[in-house]
């Protein structure tokens, strides 16, 4: 079987993690890619995924500056091969009310949430379409479906990666590439766990499975999306929200 090379962007991250423990145990050979100013997080990282040693790496890239995504590219293909399966799972929050959010917290979420799902992807998928297989998988949110006091920037950043990945999955479709968005719900991360207390236990008492999603629930249904045998789901996407919000 061909062993194909997954670049997960957030690759340190709470969700992004886990989805290179998935990916790396499904026989992919893995690429975290995060901030490399995230230092001590990178050992630890490296710690984490002793067990499966060889099979993850790490590189350095800002997803906000294109130039950025563009040399991670080059190298991953330099040092692994070409990019078979790519995961935009960087993301971040700067939760306020509208009414006191300024210009520089909402751009620099769309520059992270947004603009960096376009910088990757614009890196990858001439080459994915040229040889035949590609699967593209964004990690949303539930918040992109219903939106949240306090997330105005937020909402319309997950919200927008839902269009964004419709249209894309149609621009390649008869080329073997799938793309494809997750949204998850609440989850055991350092970002939900940075919402104020008394708001997220209000929350959890919303969902109906009863308790805050783990990051393997996420990771798991990005090792289906990715599978080589996922060809005919696209343009989809899939709520992992312990029913939260439940939609047809
Ligand atoms: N619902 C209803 N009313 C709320 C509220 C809420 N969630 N939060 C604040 N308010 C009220 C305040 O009590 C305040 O009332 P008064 O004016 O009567 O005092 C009023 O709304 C205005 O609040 P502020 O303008 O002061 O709001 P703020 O700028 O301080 O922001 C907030 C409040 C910290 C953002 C808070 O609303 C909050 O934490 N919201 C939840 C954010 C959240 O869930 N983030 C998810 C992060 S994790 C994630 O995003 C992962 C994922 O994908 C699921």
């Amino acid at each position: 079987m061909t062993t194909r090379i997954a670049v997960v962007t957030g690759g340190i991250g709470g969700l992004g993690s886990e989805i290179c423990r998935y990916l790396a145990r499904a026989g992919r050979r893995v690429i975290a890619a995060d901030l490399g100013a995230r230092a001590e997080r990178i050992d630890a990282f490296r710690a984490e995924m002793a067990d499966i040693d060889g099979r993850v790496a790490f590189e350095p890239v800002d997803v906000s500056d294109f130039d950025s995504c563009a040399d991670l590219i080059r190298r991953v293909e330099a040092k692994h091969g070409a990019v078979d399966i790519l995961v935009n799972a960087a993301g971040i929050t700067r939760d306020t009310s509208l009414r006191k959010m300024t210009p520089e917290q909402w751009r620099t979420l769309m520059q992270v949430n947004l603009d960096g799902v376009f910088n990757m992807c614009r890196q990858v998928v001439d080459g994915m379409s040229a040889r035949g297989f590609g699967r593209i998988v964004n990690i949303s949110s539930v918040n992109g479906q219903t939106g949240q006091f306090g997330q105005t920037n937020y909402a319309a950043a997950k919200a927008g990666m839902h269009g964004f990945s419709m249209a894309l999955a149609r621009e390649v479709a008869k080329k073997g590439v799938t793309v494809n968005s997750v949204s998850p719900g609440y989850c055991r991360t350092a970002m939900v766990m940075a919402v104020p207390e008394e708001i997220r236990n209000q929350i959890v008492a919303q969902i109906p499975v009863g308790r805050l999603g783990e990051p393997a629930d996420i990771a798991r249904t990005v090792e289906f999306l990715t599978a080589d045998d996922a060809g005919f789901i696209t343009g989809a996407n899939i709520p992992v929200n312990g029913g939260y919000f439940m939609s047809f």
